[in-house]
Formats: structure tokens, sequence, C-alpha cells
């Protein structure tokens, strides 16, 4: 690792959590969002990066090129790996990114040293409630009162690894599920600024483990 850390980001669509993210990241002249990634070319994310400076990838899952679907995603994934490898890639943040990651992607970034995994991940619950994909829609549906977010550590299951960072907020009386919605991105957008916080801090890595 270098005097800068190095960040990437991994994003599907709108972008809101990869725009807080390169925002706030430029603040810290050591923090450097070397690049996004992004699996759909037509997500909006990929404008709001390079509108910011950001280097932008698209890498899609090319499923007629190969026999299988697994063969397909394998090689993509392949393909994000290599990038991030070349800009020598420190921390990866998930933001809306609707891909799960193997095991072998996430050897990759190991740190064995501080015994964690850099990719990290933003999941619109209080996990371990509501994992998935529609979480906010599932708890408003549900009628919870309170919902939340949470930074975790990415492990190879849905939604389970080692939690970081969680905030709540609460259903207000009449809201309907777009004010429980913006509500919860709003919560989204202040833990990946603390997490920033936390990265840019000199060692990162106790905090982040609850260690300190
Ligand atoms: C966020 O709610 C994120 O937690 C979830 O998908 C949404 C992405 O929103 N996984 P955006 O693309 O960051 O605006």
């Amino acid at each position: 690792m270098g005097d800068k850390l190095n960040l990437a980001i991994l994003a599907s669509g709108n972008g809101s959590n990869a725009e807080n993210i390169i925002q706030h990241a430029q603040k810290y002249p050591h923090l450097n969002i070397s690049v996004l990634i992004s699996d759909k070319e037509s997500a909006t994310v990929l404008k709001k990066a390079s509108d910011l400076g950001v280097e932008t990838k698209v890498c899609p899952v090319m499923r007629s090129e190969f026999k299988t679907l697994t063969d397909a995603k394998m090689s993509q994934e392949k393909e994000v790996l290599k990038i991030l490898k070349d800009q020598k890639v420190d921390w990866i943040l998930l933001a809306g990114y609707m891909r799960l990651l193997s095991s072998d992607f996430l050897n990759q970034f190991y740190d064995k040293e501080n015994d964690l995994t850099r990719v990290l991940n933003i999941h619109p619950s209080i996990l371990p409630s509501f994992p998935g994909k529609n979480s906010y829609r599932d708890a408003f549906d549900y009628g919870v009162k309170v919902s939340g977010a949470t930074i975790h550590f990415v492990d190879s299951g849905v939604d389970t690894g080692p939690i970081i960072l969680q905030k709540s907020f609460p259903l207000n009386k009449g809201d309907t599920f777009e004010d429980f919605n913006s509500r919860g991105l709003e919560v989204e957008y202040e833990l990946y600024r603390e997490l920033l916080d936390i990265l840019s801090s000199g060692h990162p890595a106790d905090a982040l483990m609850g260690r300190n």
C-alpha cells in the first residue's frame, strides 16, 4: 500500500451512494477513488462518477459468449479483479452492486495482518433482519416501526458478513414508501461518510473490527 489509500466502488444502479462516497472521499487528500466499476452499461452511476472526475469501467456478464451462466459470471468477475489489481486497489466499497462475489475473489482482498477482508457493503436494513434485494420494501410492507442501514464486511453469503456500522431510522406516521426509502438512503450516506472517516484515520483496521 502506498501513501494514498486506493478505493474502488462497485455499483449497478442509480449511484446516489457512490456519489456521496466520492464527494466525501474527495475531502481527504490521501483517499483516492481509483475506479468505479459497474456491471450495467446503462447504469446512471457511470455518469455520476465521471462527472465527479472518477474513472469508470463497465464489466457486464456476457451471457451469450459462454456455455453456462456460471462461466459468464466467472469471466466477469475475473475482469473486475484484473482492473482492481491493475489499479492497486486497497479497499472495495460496494454501493448497490447487485452481484455476489465468490470466495476466490474475496480471498484476493484478505488482509492477513489484520485478519479482515477489504471488501465492504452497505445494506438497507438492520441486519440480520431483511437480507436480500428489496429490504426497504420488505420492511415497509411488514409494517416495521424502525428500520436502518448496515455497513458490513462482505463474505460469500448474502448479507452475512461481520457488521461494522449500523444506524436506525423511524417509520413516521403517514410515511409513504417513498418517504421511508429516502430517509433510509440519507442514513446510508451518513454511514458511508462515517466509514470513510474511519478509513482515512491512520489505522482503520482496529476501528473497523471494533477492537478499539
Ligand atoms: C441502496 O439502498 C443500497 O443500500 C441498496 O441499493 C440501493 C442503491 O441505491 N443495495 P443507489 O444506487 O446508491 O442510489
